[in-house]
């Protein structure tokens, strides 16, 4: 595919970028954050006796923590209805299921507020659901062309307060909801600084319910982020819009996100191990939930690339979970083909990771970080390892895998730090098919 990093500006008024901004939800964090709820939604303005809507699924229902914050949002005087029908990766039909539900308690009018409380899937579904009843029409009229219309998002809506109860997928910050389109074997996201959150509450006692093998998959999303984050091209790589808002989204890493990237690989790769094999140990659940956000905030502003890239083809047609499939992809894409672009950079990511580097040149060291990944994963003893392991995945299939990421992922690719082509993207599908032998 062709590589370009080009803003819309005629030839002659380009310049490098000189400037870099971030935009955020409100962030409230901490043990048992959710008790503040309502003066998080005071504070967006909305007052005692409205009515508002918790987009959740069964699970959360059934295991109280969506009980905990009716009853919590009951007793400070506001009105609540749950709607847990959410889907693991929703689908375009799953956010109008929500859309109509919503419709048929509230007509087009909707609720005062949303609180979307979940994995990535049940906070993408509030977001989406809000942004149509807000800007009107159906999910597809948001999503890029040519799946979609490409209408922009004008309006954002009521206010919209995320809890997210895995440490991983960022949703709670992203200007992003991530939809499947199944007619067409694709996800596609909704893109808008108007879909993002209004505010995040991060609760770590909302995580410790979290079986090892989700809290593992959770986490290798979470540290891609980071990863892709730390390693990305830099802001001033990019050309200065001449109309800021032609900025992009994922617009490169800053000063900012490169602070927020290494205090997240360092929380996340010192925790997850712990996590995982002890899901009751608040302290890690603590410092996983900090890390994930940490490594949203870096890398879902820098931009997530690649690997993110190459994994959405992978979990539509396969149905697979996102973070395993990220874990999966991370030791071949992130690491092995972009290392070659900076292997500086990975030098020092590995000693992040806790590799003694001493001795070795750069490209030994992104060697050894590959290593380290593979080694952490294994470690986790949940996560496949490799395509193969994951889905069944064989050579056979590779070719479409990477068709489909060039076809489809363009948003995604032009971010990545080293230009990459279809035929690029086939030999790093294929160096994934096997991590390790069992
Ligand atoms: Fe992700």
């Amino acid at each position: 595919m062709e590589y370009e990093r080009s803003v819309s500006a005629p030839s002659h008024e380009l310049s490098p970028e000189t400037v870099w901004h971030i935009q955020m939800p409100q962030i409230r964090f901490g043990r048992n954050a959710t008790d503040e709820l309502a003066f998080q939604l005071h504070d967006l303005g909305v007052d005692e006796g409205a009515h508002g809507l918790i987009v959740t699924d069964k699970n959360l229902a059934n295991i109280g923590h969506a009980g905990r914050i009716e009853d919590h949002l009951t007793e400070n005087e506001f009105t609540v209805d749950i709607y847990d029908g959410s889907e693991r990766e929703p689908s375009i039909s799953a956010i109008e299921n929500c859309l109509e539900f919503v419709r048929d308690e509230k007509s087009e009018a909707g609720y005062n507020f949303f609180v979307g409380l979940g994995g990535g899937s049940c906070l993408d579904t509030a977001k989406a659901t809000r942004a149509v009843i807000a800007n009107g029409g159906s999910p597809l009229d948001y999503i890029a062309e040519p799946t979609g219309e490409g209408k922009a998002l004008d309006e954002s809506g009521p206010p919209l307060v995320l809890m997210p109860t895995t440490a991983g997928t960022g949703a709670e910050i992203s200007p992003v909801a991530i939809l499947s389109v199944a007619e067409k074997d694709i996800k596609e996201g909704i893109s808008s600084n108007h879909i993002r959150a209004d505010a995040a509450v991060l609760d770590p006692t909302l995580t410790t319910t979290l079986p090892p093998d989700l809290t593992a998959k959770t986490a290798m999303d979470a540290l891609g982020h980071a990863m892709e984050g730390y390693t990305t091209h830099e802001y001033d790589s990019l050309l200065r819009p001449t109309d800021p808002a032609e900025r992009p989204v994922y617009a490169g890493r800053t000063p900012l996100t490169e602070m927020f990237s290494k205090k997240a690989i360092d929380l996340l790769s010192n925790n997850v191990r712990k996590a995982v094999h002890n899901g009751d140990n608040l302290e890690a659940r603590e410092n996983m939930l900090q890390g994930a956000l940490f490594g949203a905030i870096a890398g879902l502003t820098a931009g997530a690339s690649l690997c993110h890239a190459m994994a959405y083809p992978v979990g539509n047609k396969y149905h697979t979970y996102h973070g395993e499939t990220i874990a999966v992809l991370t030791p071949a894409s992130t690491i092995d083909y972009n290392s070659a672009n900076d292997p500086e950079r990975f030098a020092s990511l590995a000693r992040r990771f806790g590799v003694d580097t001493a001795g070795m040149n750069p490209r030994e060291a992104a060697d050894a970080l590959k290593d380290e990944y593979v080694q952490l994963q294994r470690d986790l003893n949940v996560l496949p390892s490799g395509l193969n392991d994951l889905a069944g995945i064989t050579e056979d299939e590779v070719d479409w895998l990477a068709k489909q990421t060039v076809d489809t992922q363009a948003r995604l690719l032009r971010c990545n730090p080293r230009p990459v082509t279809e035929e690029d993207v086939y030999d790093i599908f294929v160096d994934a098919l096997y991590n390790w032998e069992d």
